[in-house]
C-alpha cells in the first residue's frame, strides 16, 4: 500500500501554487506556534464513467482510504458528493463532488460533454491526474461567463479541471483560539476576506460541524482568447463536535457544504 504522505505533499504544493493565501495562512499559524492538521481535502469532477467519483477515488483507495457510508445531494447545484476516510485518523478525509450533467440544460450538457470527451478513457489510472488541471482545450472567456450563469461549479471545472479545490484546517488541532469566530477574525486580520454566504460560520455545535472559508483567491487562467483573473481555490476551516457516543462527528453537513461551494463565487472577478 502506498503512503498518503507523498501524495498529500504533492497536492499541497500544487494547490498552494495557485492559492498563495493558503501558504501565507499556514505560515502565520506556524508563527503563532500552531501545527496545522488537515481536516479534509476537496475535489470536483464530472459524473461520466471515466471521471466519476468512484474512478476518481482510486488513488486514495490504494493508499488505504475507504468510502464513508454517507453520501450527499445538493439538489439546486445539481451535485452529488461522497467522502473517504483513512484508518489512520491523522490523515485528512477526502471529499469528492461531481456535477450531475444529465440534470443541466442541453446547452450546458453539450459543453460538459465536450470537455469530458477530451479526457482519455484511462486517464485516472495514474495518480498524476490529481494535479493535471484543465486537460481539455481552453474554452473562450465568453463561454466561461456563459457557464457561470447556469453553474458556477461547471465554470470552475472548465477553467481549473482536476486539482484540489480546497484544503481544510482542523480547528480541533489548534490550541490558541477560543472558537471559530475568533479564528475567523485572525484570518481577516491577515487581509483575507471570508465567504459570508450563509454567515461567516456555517453550522453550529448542534449540527456537530462548524465551517468557514476564505473567498477564492484570484488566479490567472489562459482561456482560448486571452489570460483572465478569475476566482481559483480557497482555504477552509472546520471545527468538529462529539456525537453522543463521544467520538468526533466525521461527516459533512449538506446545508453548510452548499454554501461553502460558493466560496469560488466572486462576481467582481468573474465578469
Ligand atoms: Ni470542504
Amino acid at each position: 500500500m502506498n503512503s498518503p504522505d507523498i501524495l498529500f505533499e504533492k497536492l499541497w504544493t500544487h494547490y498552494a501554487d495557485v492559492n498563495p493565501q493558503a501558504g501565507a495562512i499556514h505560515r502565520a499559524l506556524q508563527e503563532r506556534g500552531e501545527s496545522v492538521v488537515n481536516d479534509h481535502v476537496a475535489f470536483r469532477t464530472f459524473d461520466f464513467p471515466h471521471t466519476c467519483i468512484e474512478v476518481f477515488a482510486r488513488p486514495f483507495i490504494e493508499c488505504g482510504y475507504r468510502f464513508h457510508h454517507e453520501d450527499y445531494q445538493f439538489k439546486e447545484k445539481k451535485l452529488f458528493a461522497r467522502h473517504l476516510m483513512h484508518s489512520d485518523p491523522h490523515y485528512p478525509k477526502v471529499f469528492i463532488s461531481q456535477l450531475k450533467h444529465g440534470q443541466c440544460s442541453p446547452r450546458l450538457q453539450s459543453c460538459i460533454e465536450e470537455l469530458a470527451g477530451q479526457v482519455p478513457e484511462n486517464f485516472m489510472q495514474n495518480y498524476s491526474f490529481l494535479t493535471s488541471g484543465a486537460v481539455w482545450k481552453p474554452v473562450a472567456f465568453k463561454k466561461y461567463q456563459d457557464l457561470l450563469r447556469e453553474s458556477e461549479y461547471a465554470a470552475w471545472m472548465a477553467a481549473f479541471g482536476f486539482r484540489v479545490n480546497h484544503f481544510t484546517v482542523s480547528f480541533n488541532h489548534l490550541k490558541t483560539f477560543k472558537d471559530l469566530s475568533e479564528f475567523n477574525q485572525f484570518i481577516e486580520s491577515l487581509g483575507y476576506p471570508l465567504n459570508a454566504s450563509g454567515g461567516k460560520v456555517k453550522g453550529t455545535s448542534q449540527t456537530l460541524l462548524e465551517q468557514s472559508s476564505t473567498l477564492a483567491y484570484p488566479a490567472k487562467v489562459s482561456f482560448a482568447d486571452g489570460v483572465y483573473d478569475i476566482p481559483g481555490c480557497y482555504y477552509e476551516f472546520a471545527r468538529r463536535y462529539p456525537t453522543p457516543d463521544g467520538e468526533l462527528f466525521q461527516g459533512f453537513v449538506p446545508v453548510s457544504a452548499d454554501k461553502l461551494f460558493e466560496s469560488t463565487n466572486n462576481p467582481d472577478l468573474q465578469m
